[in-house]
């Protein structure tokens, strides 16, 4: 019997293209609107804020787009990352599941980021483009377009969720060591940061908010462009690249996933993992459940509505199709930063529509709790992020300890928590809560969407 705890691929292994689960789709997601007139909007709507080798990703149906050998050449630092097979986590849960994690917290920035964040600086270097400006919940994102800009010789703003800001100072000199500008949000540097700021003058912010304050610095000036971690098609298209490999991977421990299990802030790391194995699905070839872990304090998928919404909190970005709890919601302070997103990404929602996935909400005592068993078992500590998949796989593991059946269960390590170990500081001495969302609340939420005909 074999005894292999990683499964690695060489640099000659790792997948030359992208898969574009567009081009399996049953139905197309729906279209994407202009904010003013509410019809669809075309690639030139899109030119201010992106170059257009990324808008033709973002609408493309072709199954396979090449990775640039520019971008490969920066991937082959990390890429491919290992396959873990979870033996000893498997032996201190007791359970009959085989447990396999991908580990993308072997990046420079500690996370599954930069693969998205290294194509979007390629393509506006290329397209002669000086500074990007974006937004960064916990900072893993922020950091990452601040290596990939390094690399590039492109400038970086970044607009930083205070309460991470506040949470996280490390995370901000990281972006610094890299070169990047940081900048609190709400900040006063913007419009939209001095209306929030003047109708709530101690807003901690959120993504909607640090968005609207990136775009809007983008959209004024003709040398910068906006760049964002999550949601859109592209950046889930490039992220593919972890499923891609995970598939070769799993091949060669003779196992195929009957469960994957990914955490969901904006989509896009359990788009990596799981698109590549949903167009199986989709394909007939293959019938593996597909889990969505979000966070009980930011329950997009659960308790959100599915309906246009605006992406960010200014209503200056299109109009998308997609779980939403209101562009105008603030979550509690959860430690997991990057996954309090008022939505989701539309590729992510409609393939919950299709019945393609089945999203879950957990509390943080759980999530951090799954995260130290993990890491005592594994010697990994996960990004708080990344706890919502180790417990949803925790608990699914728990459910074949039951049942006596031995199922593949496959998770995203999206990210490791070196940088949040005043989160894990706090959960040992017992000073995190949980926190409930009630139906009010998310009535008075959704209260605020725009309507489309
Ligand atoms: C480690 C980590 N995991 C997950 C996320 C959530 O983003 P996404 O859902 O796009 O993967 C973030 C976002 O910042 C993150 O830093």
């Amino acid at each position: 019997m074999s005894n292999t705890i990683k499964y690695v691929l060489t640099e000659d292994q790792m997948p030359t293209a992208w898969y574009n689960i567009q081009a399996d789709l049953p139905t197309p997601a729906p279209a994407v609107l202009h904010p003013g007139t509410g019809q669809p909007i075309g690639p030139a709507d899109l030119a201010p804020l992106f170059p257009m080798d990324l808008i033709l990703q973002e609408v493309s149906t072709e199954r396979s787009i090449e990775i640039p050998e520019e971008v490969r050449n920066v991937y082959r630092q990390w890429r491919p990352t290992p396959l873990y097979r979870a033996r000893r986590l498997e032996k201190a849960l007791d359970t009959p599941a085989k447990i396999y994690y991908k580990y993308e917290g072997v990046s420079p920035s500690g996370s599954h980021k930069p693969n998205t964040a290294v194509p979007q600086a390629y393509y506006n270097k290329k397209a002669g483009v000086k500074r990007l400006a974006t937004e960064t919940g916990a900072g893993q994102w922020g950091s990452s377009l601040a290596f990939a800009g390094s690399l590039f010789g492109l400038e970086v703003l970044v607009y930083m969720v205070k309460v991470s800001y506040q949470q996280k100072p490390y995370r901000r000199a990281l972006m610094e060591t890299f070169g990047a500008r940081v900048i609190a949000s709400p900040s006063d540097t913007t419009h939209a940061g001095r209306m929030i700021l003047a109708e709530h003058p101690e807003s901690t912010g959120s993504l909607g908010i640090a968005i609207s304050e990136a775009v809007e610095i983008a959209a004024q000036d003709d040398d910068t462009k906006y760049a964002l971690g999550s949601v859109l098609n592209h950046v889930l298209m490039h992220q593919s690249i972890i499923g891609l490999e995970s598939l070769t991977q799993m091949e060669m421990a003779g196992d195929y996933p009957d469960i994957i299990v990914g955490c969901t802030g904006g989509g896009s790391n359990f788009a990596g993992i799981s698109f590549p194995f949903i167009g199986r699905n989709l394909r007939g070839e293959a019938n593996t459940r597909i889990v969505a872990v979000e966070p009980a304090a930011c329950p997009s998928l659960t308790k959100g509505k599915y309906a246009y919404d605006f992406g960010d909190t200014a209503k200056m970005t299109p109009l998308v199709k997609m779980h939403t709890l209101g562009h105008d919601f603030v979550p509690s302070g959860i430690h997991a930063g990057g996954l309090r997103y008022h939505g989701m990404a539309p590729l992510v929602s409609h393939l919950v529509q299709l019945g393609q996935i089945e999203p879950i909400a957990l509390q943080q005592l759980e999530t951090f709790s799954a995260g130290l068993e993990f890491a005592r078992a594994e010697g990994i500590l996960p990004a708080p992020e990344a706890n919502h998949a180790v417990a949803g796989a925790i608990r699914e593991a728990l459910k074949c300890k039951e049942s006596g059946e031995s199922k593949v269960i496959l998770f995203n390590l999206c990210g490791h928590g070196h940088f949040d170990m005043q989160a894990y500081t706090d959960f040992m001495a017992g000073k995190l809560k949980d926190f409930e969302y009630s139906d009010a609340e998310v009535a008075m939420a959704l209260a605020g969407l725009p309507s489309v005909g």
